[in-house]
């Protein structure tokens, strides 16, 4: 079967016919209808780095997936055939947050990714998978499915700033999401869900992601133009509250200023390369002193939150008419996948529909 591929020899995707897998009895087999792309992919086509799985010399790519079971080994318990699913990304290592199911917890670095780092991901037409790694949806959710794995991200996000809160009274008002891709839309609508004033800031954004913006009820900012220090001024109140997903180091590194007195930055971009950025590091320090910053890195999600994450992509469905599939501004198939991750920036979410969905 022929699947997206990266190898040492290439600079750019490879469409490669590959060895179909095979079902063991703990497994099932999906049939994939969607993956949806994001600037990880773009970082691992065009990128230096690669992990490949053991004993090959390429890696399938894809993470973001969704997926109909196609059949059932015989000790699957939990799916059935026709089932809609998603299925996670990262696999344990050998530590024990690994081996206790919080993989995206890791403390060896021993863990693996699918369709990121040495695992085969989902740009293919089947793959197999244990039922454990395996997320069912409601059929209410249907291909909407394909924004689960992004929003697994955004819930682990939120959850541990709340977390990191849980210990005194915090009643955040104002949250700013910095980055207005895929991740930062879903980030700001599932803040919206829970009653927060929300901002966006985001580069020149193209009129259709204002009008996403403007129908979430997000105040959103162009950031060619509003300084990230400016924010809370404009917005009249201090931001409680902050995820970061611009994919900008620099972004990132201020967003620890801008948060205001027991606010929370949490901090979602990968940032390959050797960035610098000068700061004043008194002042920095000074106002993550005594005002009780709270400062977090996040990767990755718990099984936990994708299945948060179907209950608050239901409730965004019903809440935004056509929310999230008006996302989707670009379906690419298979065979054009290059095209796709070359046209990514001017998209909010692209998409490659691998087969059709009966
Ligand atoms: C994926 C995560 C992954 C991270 C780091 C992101 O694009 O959504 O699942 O852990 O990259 O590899
Ligand atoms: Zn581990």
């Amino acid at each position: 079967m022929k699947a997206i591929t990266i190898d040492d020899e290439n600079d750019g995707p490879v469409l490669r016919d590959v060895q179909p897998p095979v079902c063991d009895a703990d497994e099932a087999r999906v049939h994939v209808v969607r993956v949806g792309i994001d600037g990880t992919d773009r970082e691992l086509v065009y990128g230096d780095y690669s992990d490949y799985p053991e004993g090959d010399d390429y890696l399938i790519t894809g993470h973001e997936s969704i997926g109909v079971v196609e059949a059932t080994g015989d000790s699957v318990t939990s799916l059935e055939k026709g089932d809609l699913v998603v299925a996670t990304v990262r696999r344990p290592g050998h530590c024990v947050n690994c081996q206790a199911g919080q993989q995206d917890m890791c403390l060896e670095g021993d863990y693996t990714e699918r369709g990121i780092q040495g695992a085969h991901g989902y740009l293919r037409p089947y793959y197999t998978e244990k039922e454990d790694f395996l997320v069912k949806l409601p059929d209410t959710l249907g291909l909407d499915g394909v924004f689960l794995e992004p929003t697994s991200i955004a819930k682990k996000a939120i959850r541990r700033a709340y977390e990191a809160r849980s210990h005194h009274r915090w009643e955040p008002r104002q949250a700013l999401v910095t980055g207005g891709g895929t991740l930062g839309i879903l980030t700001a609508a599932l803040l919206r869900l829970r009653g927060l004033d929300v901002a966006i800031t985001d580069l020149e954004p193209s009129e259709k992601k204002q009008d996403v913006f403007e129908r979430l009820g997000l105040t959103w900012f162009d950031a060619a133009n509003t300084e990230l220090h400016d924010v809370p001024g404009e917005l009249g109140q201090q931001v409680d509250l902050i995820i970061e997903s611009t994919g900008s180091s620099t972004v990132a590194m201020h967003t620890m200023s801008v948060v205001g007195t027991n606010g929370v930055s949490v901090l979602l971009s990968v940032t390959p390369g050797d960035d610098e950025v000068e700061l004043c590091a008194a002042c920095l320090n000074q106002g993550l002193v005594l005002e009780n910053k709270e400062i977090i890195g996040s990767v990755n999600a718990h099984p936990d939150d994708f299945q948060t994450g179907v209950s608050d992509l239901l409730a965004a469905k019903q809440r935004w008419q056509g929310f999230p599939n008006n996302l989707i501004t670009s379906t690419y198939d298979l065979d054009s996948f290059e095209e796709a991750v070359d046209t990514l920036d001017d998209n909010i979410k692209t998409v490659i529909q691998v087969s059709d969905y009966i």
